[in-house]
């Protein structure tokens, strides 16, 4: 049979998948640390990182060792029965993040979703606020996966139209707002006000400094629980474990995914006191693949691996370097650079019909793989342990593809 080519590859995903995404047109095939190889053999620096999943780099080999000796153990009990991972798995995490409490899930949308039924849990129990009237404020252009409820929540059209009827109870104000945020804190009836400290899908929206501890002092000075959802920004992304840690806030509840696991296979995490996790009992939430024994043994490498490999400081070393690089460059297609630690956006003026898109055609072309979020936004995340020889390189290829619109 001749080799399938790249076209016949996307042809087949169109034809027998669903058609809720829109990829670039590379089809991969391998992926070792920051490179990725596509079915021709051509190599890429990844600067997408799965969305910030892969911050360890493409099948680390300690994370994958993790992996398969653990498949070949026991891969899932269900939480009818205990096993001999989770426990082991809760302690690190706990200790690792410094909270007395872990509800483990599989992706960032269901921890979310845990995040929001512990709110308003403790709302009725502890807090007194009578049954079903619980609000929790959200900000406006948020991004917390795609269920029913966390749409319910979205100022998206794309994410949000056509998919109601809503799930009630959410009170949006603009994003970097303590103003607003004071002003709703006045209903007796708000229980929490979920967060993501930098807004990643809406195009690395970096709030003022100062917003994340004015927002939490906001929230405990009128008992309302400060849910940050550090799905994508944790995890060393933006230079600290958590993007939180950049103004010493301690969220009530701690919403983890992605690269948790490193991007080999899906854990999502809640972490809070118990105070607050306790009024979750048994029957009352759960999943059949959450905690399972593979993932909590490759969750505990790939944070292992974070604190080995000291991404934290490698993020927020070769993010400004990034930053620096990409100012020094001149084009009249970049607007703004924008971001913290390796979790960086670029903001596109469109030119003589050539958009967002356009731009990551034309890296793709020369080798590196970036990926516009709402149109004329272009997200640079590549996984945290590049060095700085291979970001120069990959600035070299990103200089020449934007050359190209001059
Ligand atoms: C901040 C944030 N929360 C939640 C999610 C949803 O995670 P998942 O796709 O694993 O459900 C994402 C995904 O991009 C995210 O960026």
């Amino acid at each position: 049979m001749a080799k399938m080519t790249a076209q016949d590859y996307m042809d087949r995903e169109s034809k027998y998948g669903a058609h809720n995404y829109h990829p670039l047109p590379v089809v991969l095939e391998k992926g070792e640390g920051v490179y990725v190889w596509d079915t021709d053999g051509k190599k890429y620096y990844d600067f997408l990182s799965s969305y910030s999943a892969v911050n360890q780099g493409h099948c680390h080999p300690k994370i994958i060792n993790t992996l398969k000796e653990q498949a070949e153990k026991l891969t899932l009990t269900s939480r009818a029965f205990y096993n001999n991972v989770l426990g082991e798995f809760e302690e690190f995490v706990t200790k690792y993040f410094g909270y007395e409490k872990v509800l483990p899930m599989n992706t960032g949308a269901e921890a979310d979703e845990t995040a929001l039924k512990l709110c308003r849990k403790w709302a009725y129990e502890k807090k007194g606020i009578p049954e079903n009237e619980a609000k929790i404020i959200v900000c406006a252009d948020n991004f917390h996966g795609r269920t029913i409820s966390i749409i319910s929540m979205s100022t998206d059209p794309d994410a949000r139209n056509g998919f109601g009827p809503y799930t009630p109870g959410f009170v949006t104000i603009p994003y970097n707002d303590t103003e607003a945020l004071a002003k709703e804190l006045e209903d007796p009836n708000v229980a929490g006000f979920l967060v993501e400290p930098i807004q990643g899908e809406a195009g690395v929206n970096v709030p003022e400094d100062g917003f994340l501890k004015k927002a939490y002092d906001l929230c405990k000075a009128n008992n309302v629980l400060f849910m940050a959802d550090e799905v994508q920004t944790g995890i060393a992304r933006t230079g600290k474990m958590l993007a939180c840690d950049h103004e010493n806030v301690r969220p009530d509840v701690l919403i983890l995914g992605k690269a948790i696991s490193g991007g080999v296979y899906p854990v999502s995490a809640v972490l809070a006191d118990d105070d607050i996790m306790l009024v979750i009992k048994p029957g009352e939430h759960g999943s059949t693949f959450g905690g399972n024994p593979v993932g909590a043994r490759v969750a505990m490498t790939a944070l292992e691996v974070v604190k080995e490999e000291k991404l934290e400081d490698n993020a927020e070393r070769l993010g400004k370097i990034f930053r620096e690089e990409f100012e020094s460059i001149q084009s009249d297609m970049i607007a703004k650079v924008r971001g913290k630690g390796l979790l960086n956006a670029v903001i596109i003026n469109n030119k003589n019909g050539k958009t967002a898109w356009d731009v990551c055609v034309a890296m793709k072309e020369h080798g590196v793989l970036a990926k516009p979020t709402h149109g004329n936004i272009i997200r640079f995340a590549p996984p945290l342990v590049i060095n700085e020889e291979q970001l120069r390189d990959a600035m070299d290829n990103i200089k020449a593809a934007f050359k190209e619109f001059e």
